[in-house]
């Protein structure tokens, strides 16, 4: 990083003023790195929730919220979605730069002779109650996988590191489905590796020993676009989890684990499962005619509520998944014979009539991904508490890459954040 522009702190309490450099980004906002003003002035910066902090440099996702704009490695969103299909992001996000023929095809072979877990693992799972939220199980299975491959736990190892990260995006699959399996009391399936990543997934969660099951191509390709939209996000809550968990040297699968806990809030991966909620409840009480109430409930702060799917910390216009996402729902329901739904029906007139009213578009609250993919997963038969689980699946190649990103940085430090302290001073016990 060069700088070419210098910033001035001036200070009203007698403190010199400091200049800091400034460094562009490739595209979007430049940073004034501050590091030293705490050397220099004694003083801390204070953004509580990083509203206007870079916590560090990257590579490998770029937002700009205000144009709705979302590019892996550079290339938009709409051209992995349209030419490329999960796993090829994957070795795009992990690498660097898309795959040629031979390359993917190598990688698909690569990630598909490593879907099964330990025999053993099946045992952290039974340990669960059946009742257990997929999420829970999803956690503390992820997590025990350290215990499982201290052949390649050396962080500093970049082959190490290239062995966890393409172990624990086979693995995810077999994870989530065994997760959702034994939710159901059947019994686990077995990965079975001459079908694509996805349509394995498929089996494993939908098929069973009894009979064959026979994936819908329609079906598979809106679950792998589901995948594939999911893939990173840039610094959002779950992958800054993972880089200050893997900055203290903890191993991947330990770091996956805490990306995957932070995911589970409904402010971040758990909104597509309270967004059908959501829309489940507005059907039960009158479908569209309650619409208004509930966007005026909505707009109360004190009722509390918000209209899930609706918002984002970074896009400040429609997401540009979304728009993704809105297509293949008219795919798959199409597909199903379902298009009349009445679920979809509502969330396009809660849509139509939120993007209207001026408490949405002054606030510029706009549909984001979870608007939709609630109802696209919802249509393919996947239950709404293993929603946030698919998240975690698609999401576990961003965490990682950001995480061996991290990790292979020389001046590497461990994330430590100050803070404003407005507790007791020193005082004596009596
Ligand atoms: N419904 C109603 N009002 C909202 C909503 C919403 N969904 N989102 C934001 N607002 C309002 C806030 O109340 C606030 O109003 P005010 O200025 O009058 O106080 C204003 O819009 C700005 O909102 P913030 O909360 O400051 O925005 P922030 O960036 O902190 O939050 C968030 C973003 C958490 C995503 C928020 O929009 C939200 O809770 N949305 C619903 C949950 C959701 O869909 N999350 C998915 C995120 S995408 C993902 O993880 C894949």
């Amino acid at each position: 990083m060069s700088a070419q522009n210098k910033a001035t702190l001036s200070f009203t309490d007698g403190t010199p003023s400091v200049e800091f450099p400034i460094y562009p980004g490739s595209v979007g906002p430049d940073v004034v790195d501050i590091r030293k003003l705490y050397g220099q002035t004694g003083k801390f910066t204070f953004d509580p929730g990083f509203l206007s902090t870079a916590a560090c440099e990257s590579k490998i996702t770029y937002i700009d919220g205000d144009k709705g704009e979302l590019l892996y490695r550079g290339y938009p969103i709409e051209q992995i979605a349209e030419k490329c299909d999960y796993l090829d992001t994957c070795y795009l996000l992990l690498n660097g730069d898309l795959p040629d023929a031979q390359q993917s095809k190598d990688f698909s072979y690569l990630v598909m002779r490593h879907t099964m877990v330990h025999e053993q693992m099946t045992r952290f799972y039974q340990g669960f109650r059946r009742d257990a939220h997929p999420m829970a199980v999803l956690v503390g299975c992820v997590g025990a996988l350290s215990a499982f491959y201290h052949d390649s736990l050396d962080i500093n190892n970049p082959e190490h590191r290239m062995i966890s990260s393409i172990r624990l995006v086979a693995k995810m699959p077999t994870m989530v489905a065994m997760a959702y399996k034994y939710s159901i009391g059947q019994p686990f399936m077995y990965p079975k590796n001459d079908l694509s990543y996805t349509a394995n997934f498929m089996r494993m969660m939908f098929g069973n020993p009894c009979e064959e099951y026979v994936p819908n191509p329609v079906l598979v390709k809106a679950l792998d676009r589901i995948l594939l939209l999911h893939a990173d996000h840039e610094q959002n809550a779950s992958t800054s989890t993972v880089r200050l968990a893997g900055s203290s040297g903890a191993n991947p699968f330990a770091c996956i684990a805490a990306g995957i806990a932070t995911l589970w809030g409904p402010a971040h991966g758990g909104a597509n499962e309270a967004c059908l909620v959501m829309l489940n409840d507005i059907q039960k009480q009158g479908g569209v005619a309650k619409i208004g109430e509930f966007i005026s409930q909505v707009k109360d702060k004190n009722s509390g509520a918000k209209l899930m799917g609706f918002g984002h910390r970074v896009y400040k216009n429609y997401d540009p998944r979304a728009k993704l996402m809105r297509e293949t729902c008219y795919e798959v329901l199409g597909e199903l014979g379902l298009e009349n739904d009445p679920l979809f029906a509502l969330a396009m007139k809660l849509e139509q009539i939120a993007l209207e009213d001026d408490y949405f578009v002054q606030r510029k609250l706009y549909p984001n991904v979870d608007f939709y993919s609630g109802i696209v997963q919802r249509a393919l038969g996947i239950p709404t508490e293993m929603f946030t689980c698919i998240f975690a699946l698609a999401r576990t190649v961003g965490w990682i890459a950001q995480w061996g990103e991290m990790i292979s940085e020389p001046d590497q430090k461990i994330g430590r954040p100050r803070q404003l302290y407005t507790g007791a001073a020193r005082r004596n016990f009596k």
